[in-house]
């Protein structure tokens, strides 16, 4: 059985409504997933003994990219995470409104390659309210790879 690993930075919680979206498509596949809040995660280590790890988190600030406040020591720190080789992917909740769409997913896809991450999909960027279909479509493809 594929153990997955999901943390969330999620601040009014449609970050996390969508990591449990996630987690039932996952789980309906067979996989042995954990969620994690970031507020509780740190970033030393996070991707070790996982065979895939997703990384989601909502998108703050207006003119400058900001990431959800739990999430900015992980993504600071995740080149101590691990995630060379290790499957992973993207996700966040945001705001077409805003000049930077999901800027924090886009930040944290691009550190993830950079420590060489393999990426088993494109990064999943939600626009308003977590939507169970749209979300559900995207776990599908990723749960090819557990
Ligand atoms: C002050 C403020 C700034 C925001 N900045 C952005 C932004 O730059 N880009 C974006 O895509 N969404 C932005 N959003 C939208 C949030 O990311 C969106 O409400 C999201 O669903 C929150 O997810 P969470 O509940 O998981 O934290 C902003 C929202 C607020 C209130």
């Amino acid at each position: 059985m594929s153990k997955v690993l999901i943390v969330f930075g999620s601040t009014t919680g449609n970050t996390e409504t969508a990591a449990g979206y996630i987690s039932d498509v996952l789980v309906k596949h067979g996989a042995d997933v954990t969620l994690k809040n970031a507020a509780d995660v740190e970033a030393e280590g996070l991707a070790r003994g996982w065979d895939l790890v997703l990384l989601g988190s909502s998108t703050w600030g207006d003119e400058d990219v900001e990431l959800q406040d739990d999430f900015v020591p992980i993504y600071e720190n995740l080149d101590k995470a691990g995630l060379r080789g290790v499957k992973a992917a993207v996700f966040g909740c945001g705001d077409s409104s805003y000049p930077h769409f999901c800027g924090a997913v886009d930040a944290i896809e691009e550190r993830a390659q950079e420590q060489g991450a393999e990426l088993v999909a494109g990064s999943l960027k939600i626009d308003g309210d977590p939507e169970r279909g749209e979300i559900a479509a995207w776990a599908e493809t990723v749960a090819a790879h557990v």
